[in-house]
């Protein structure tokens, strides 16, 4: 008997699957059929398939030509197949000529002819309603926005926002986006969702016209620096059926997930202490980052990631909290915080006029979690116990600057309209911004000298 593999998403199956289906078949006597996990396509970067690992199974099932069907789940497995289900011919697309060249070493490999004018990206992009995003703001974060909403489907930033005319022309020629500088409604009125990427104190005013405006809004990090307002924007996105999302990256990467659901899991038994850190040495004092009056500081600047991870990980419910900060003309350029919970504490530690190490530690009964510097572009973390045999390593991609995440999620909640996320709660949100707020009002702060 002769076995035939070949491997595909098979997303949204179309014609020009079945047709490669049809011809691996006639290639053999038996064909196996290999489906992506929905991780495995997470990892390379397919960011945007629509159906989940069942439903395209049970869609190459339907074409009647797989006689079995296996799940791909990591790279290098191609090989591990051909061996162990004794394939004689590897098929796959003419798309991929060449590149499985290297299997030649274990079986045939055959390039059949690639059905043109189809596939499941195009289906995915001419299924959906593009939103159509505008940027408040054109600096440094901004820049990096565009070219990461690319890599999502659906997404299409039109235009920018900044009151000072020449620094919107500017960023709108590089970006090939529509310039606004005079009135926002008349830059509200040409998309359907809003980027805040503004100096923080402008946050509130931007998003909450925005979302009076009806529409859908991703707002930087640090979101809001009150709970009230915080509370009162979300109220308002709730009013009128759009979305607020605050972008804490970090929260919407594949490797913090994971991390995430194997604490939840418990393996490492119950957290007891998390510690994080984020420092960012900055020479020049003379940015917004070491303006007081433009609310600069290492709290505003950094504690969101640090806070959205303590969050995540030990809940809401802190009894106390104390700042230990280091001033430097009215902005701290270094804070500790510590939050006491009922069963455990936490702490973060922010530098920007003081360097630390940029780790993240999540201590519990079992074990500890150890991501190294920088923890908040987490691609990789060990999970760490006493009997060191037993250590587990965590690989993962983060790609280009790990903002298509929140963008692909912030699209995602807009196309299915689903108001809240569960990799960041409203409710988290307005935690978050309390603490912030707790500090800017000198609550339980230590001054050292
Ligand atoms: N395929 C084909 N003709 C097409 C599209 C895909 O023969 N028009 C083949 C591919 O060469 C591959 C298999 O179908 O052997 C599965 O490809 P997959 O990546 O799942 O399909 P695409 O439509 O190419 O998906 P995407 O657009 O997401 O890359």
């Amino acid at each position: 008997m002769k076995k035939v593999i070949t491997y595909g998403t098979y997303d949204l199956l179309h014609q020009g699957h079945i047709n490669i289906l049809r011809r691996a078949k006639e290639q053999g006597d038996y064909l196996i059929v290999g489906v992506t996990s929905d991780a495995f396509d997470k990892e390379r970067g397919k960011l945007n398939v629509r159906n989940n690992v069942l439903e395209r199974i049970e869609a190459v099932k339907a074409t009647g030509y797989a006689d079995e069907v296996i799940i791909e789940d990591y790279v290098g497995q191609k090989i591990d197949d051909i061996q162990k289900y004794n394939i004689d011919v590897f098929a796959i697309g003419s798309d991929w000529e060449g590149k499985f060249d290297y299997l030649k070493e274990y079986c045939e490999v055959v390039y059949l002819p690639r059905t043109e004018g189809i596939s499941s990206t195009q289906l995915r992009a001419a299924s959906q309603a593009v939103v159509r995003v505008g940027i408040v703001g054109t600096g440094r974060i901004a820049r990096r926005f565009v070219p990461e909403a690319e890599f999502v489907n659906g997404v299409d930033v039109v235009a920018a926002y900044n009151p000072q005319c020449a620094e919107a022309e500017a960023f709108a020629q590089k970006h090939g986006v529509q310039p606004f500088a005079d009135r926002y409604e008349d830059f509200l009125d040409a998309v359907d969702a809003v980027y805040v990427a503004s100096p923080h104190l402008t946050h509130y005013d931007y998003a909450r016209r925005a979302l009076q405006a009806g529409k859908h809004v991703l707002c930087e990090i640090p979101m809001l620096l009150s709970a009230e307002q915080t509370r009162e924007l979300f109220a308002l996105a709730k009013a009128k059926n759009v979305v607020l999302l605050e972008a804490s990256k970090t929260a919407f990467c594949p490797a913090w997930s994971h991390l995430l659901v194997l604490v939840k899991s418990g393996v490492i038994g119950d957290v007891v202490d998390v510690k994080a850190s984020l420092s960012k040495l900055m020479p020049e004092t003379t940015i917004r980052e070491f303006d007081a009056a433009a609310a600069g500081g290492s709290v505003t600047e950094l504690a969101p990631l640090c806070l959205m991870a303590i969050v995540k990980l030990l809940g809401k419910d802190f009894t106390d909290v104390h700042f230990y900060s280091k001033l430097q003309d009215g902005v701290d350029i270094f804070t500790k915080g510590e939050l006491v919970f009922r069963n455990a504490v936490a702490s973060f530690t922010l530098g920007l006029g003081v360097k630390t190490e940029g780790n993240l530690v999540v201590s519990g009964t079992k074990g500890y979690i150890l991501v190294p510097s920088p923890w908040w572009l987490t691609n990789f973390f060990e999970v760490c116990y006493e009997d060191q045999n037993k250590n587990k390593k965590y690989f993962y991609a983060y790609e280009g600057d790990g903002l298509r995440y929140e963008i692909q999620e912030f699209a995602s909640m807009i196309v299915n309209h689903r108001a809240e996320s569960f990799r960041l709660y409203r409710d988290e949100s307005v935690v978050i911004a309390g603490v912030i707020e707790q500090y800017r009002a000198g609550v339980n702060t230590t001054c050292l000298q």
